[in-house]
């Protein structure tokens, strides 16, 4: 008989999730239906878009025909299916609005109907204007705290992130996070009053709201707004000052109730399951990668020996899962866990770029939707102002040169100023991430790992020591990346399409 406290904790309880349409909901859906066979019903709050109005018709055209599926249809299309119509449950929600737009007795049902929550969802923009993200990561969480009152005060699991931390420095314990910046009230019980701070937020998203009648000048003015008040609080940008309030929103009114918030560090693709190297989109590291295989960007602001926090996707989920299990097995308690590895596993920005640039050298050809050959030049991450240096200098030599052909009667080529914009754009957003000024450290989720047990470390595993970087990036991420990800390019559909009509004359 298996011994699993996660199976025993989630067996029969009915489990709510947000943000399944994205990325990391993707993978704990995936491994709830394949891991925990005995859960009870697992209802999915999906708002519904403009080609699927319902939950139901977003998760069968978008969420059940993720690749991240194949495995489990390929074992048994069948099961699957039956899996899906014996456990999943449909609430098409706007997270936003009160009761996500429920009627008060639809809302009233789902939360007697539920055991516990966990929220995934969230706007990952780290440069949302700040009206959108306000909604999104901070305020949204008075309807989860709302919908668990509902429920009698049901758990609450809250995908947070590790970035919450802000501009602090040194070792992020797995604890609440004080502001680096302008201070904020904080409560005897270790929160942070952030409600007068929400209102001045709103007050000064007002001002800029009646300022323009121009949607595009606006959105622009409530981008800025964002980031100069996350900055001014001690974070780099909008998305992590807002996740951070949304924690502060939970822990006051969670008080004395079950909390887990759950932080990863910079998710990727999966180590193991349900596939090595499953991932969806292309964001923060990615986005750096792609734009040096298809040689936009070969040098990027950073610290090469600073310690960088990547995390594969399925250590997160499991996270989660072990999370949910906890709160249920012991509730009335709050608790902070992150998901990361630069303490258990530290790699430096050096290597991470060591094991990329190799691969690039060595296999471009089989990663063809990555790189479109082997990239001509190394990658360079060089430090901030001697970056700042090179972009001004660049773009002068650029013009001038511009200039000079233009005055020798000769097209100037366009290709080294749209990569030195790519350079910028790019660095705006993620040059803090490659300027690490401190660590996550996981003990407490390793020791919530090693309570579990030794049935559940095997299935569901969370700790980020057990595996070499170099075959993670190279065995397992590029490879991920390249199937997973991207599309095939133009250039190889051509490429493909020239060799079928070859096919053809020669038949
Ligand atoms: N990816 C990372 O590297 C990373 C790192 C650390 C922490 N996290 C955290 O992990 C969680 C999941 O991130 P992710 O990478 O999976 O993001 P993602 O792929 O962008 O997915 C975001 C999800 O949130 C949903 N959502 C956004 N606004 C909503 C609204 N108003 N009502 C209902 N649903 C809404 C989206 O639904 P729609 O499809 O309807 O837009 C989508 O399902 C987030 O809480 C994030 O902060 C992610």
């Amino acid at each position: 008989m298996i011994e699993s406290k996660t199976l025993t904790a989630l067996a029969g309880k009915n489990v709510l999730i947000t943000g399944t349409t994205g990325f990391v909901g993707k993978v704990v859906l995936e491994k709830l239906l394949r891991s925990v066979p005995d859960i009870g019903k697992i209802y999915l709050l999906v708002r519904g878009n403009r080609s699927y109005p319902t939950a139901e018709k977003r998760f069968a055209n978008e969420i059940a025909q993720s690749s991240i599926f194949e495995t489990l249809k390929s074992e048994d299309a069948q099961l699957f299916q039956a899996r899906c119509d014996e456990h999943l449950r449909f609430v098409s929600g706007e997270m936003t609005e009160k009761n996500f737009g429920l009627s008060e007795s639809e809302f009233q049902e789902l939360a007697g109907n539920i055991d516990i929550i966990v929220n995934s969802a969230a706007s990952v923009n780290f440069r949302e204007p700040l009206d959108q993200a306000l909604k999104i990561n901070t305020l949204c969480l008075n309807n989860m705290i709302a919908l668990s009152q509902a429920g009698g005060d049901l758990p609450i699991v809250q995908v947070s992130t590790c970035y919450v931390n802000g501009y602090n420095k040194g070792v992020m314990e797995e604890d609440n996070v004080i502001p680096a910046g302008q201070p904020v009230e904080r409560s005897e019980f270790g929160y942070f009053e952030v409600e007068p701070l929400i209102e001045l937020l709103q007050s000064k998203v007002q001002e800029v709201v009646a300022s323009t009648n121009d949607d595009e000048q606006r959105e622009k003015k409530l981008v800025d707004l964002g980031i100069a008040e996350a900055n001014r609080y001690g974070w780099n940008d909008t998305y992590t000052f807002t996740k951070w309030m949304g924690e502060q929103l939970l822990m006051k009114a969670m008080y004395g109730k079950t909390l887990t918030i759950l932080r990863p560090s910079i998710v990727e693709s999966t180590l193991e399951g349900p596939v090595p190297g499953w991932i969806e989109g292309v964001k923060v590291a990615d986005a750096i990668i792609l734009a040096y295989a298809r040689e936009k960007v070969n040098f990027f602001p950073g610290k090469r020996e600073g310690i960088i926090d990547i995390i594969p996707a399925d250590l997160v989920s499991n996270s989660i899962i072990l999370s949910a299990a906890e709160a249920l097995l012991d509730p009335y308690q709050q608790r902070i866990y992150q998901c990361s590895s630069s303490e258990a596993n530290p790699i430096r920005l050096k290597d991470v770029i060591g094991h990329v640039q190799a691969e690039a050298e060595e296999k471009h050809e089989v990663h063809d939707r990555l790189f479109i050959r082997k990239p001509q030049k190394s990658f360079m991450m060089i430090p901030s102002p001697v970056f700042n240096t090179v972009m001004t200098v660049g773009y002068h030599a650029i013009k001038v040169g511009f200039k000079l052909l233009e005055a020798l009667g000769r097209e100037p080529s366009s290709r080294m100023l749209s990569n030195l914009e790519a350079t910028r754009k790019l660095s705006i957003v993620f040059s803090f991430y490659t300027s690490p000024s401190y660590t996550f450290s996981n003990a407490k989720l390793l020791a919530l790992a090693k309570r579990m047990g030794e049935y559940d470390a095997k299935e569901f595993p969370v700790d980020s020591s057990q595996y070499d970087w170099g075959m993670y990036l190279r065995k397992v991420h590029i490879p991920g990346l390249n199937r997973y990800a991207l599309k095939p390019r133009r250039v190889y559909k051509l490429k493909k399409t020239t060799i079928e009509q070859q096919q053809s004359q020669a038949a």
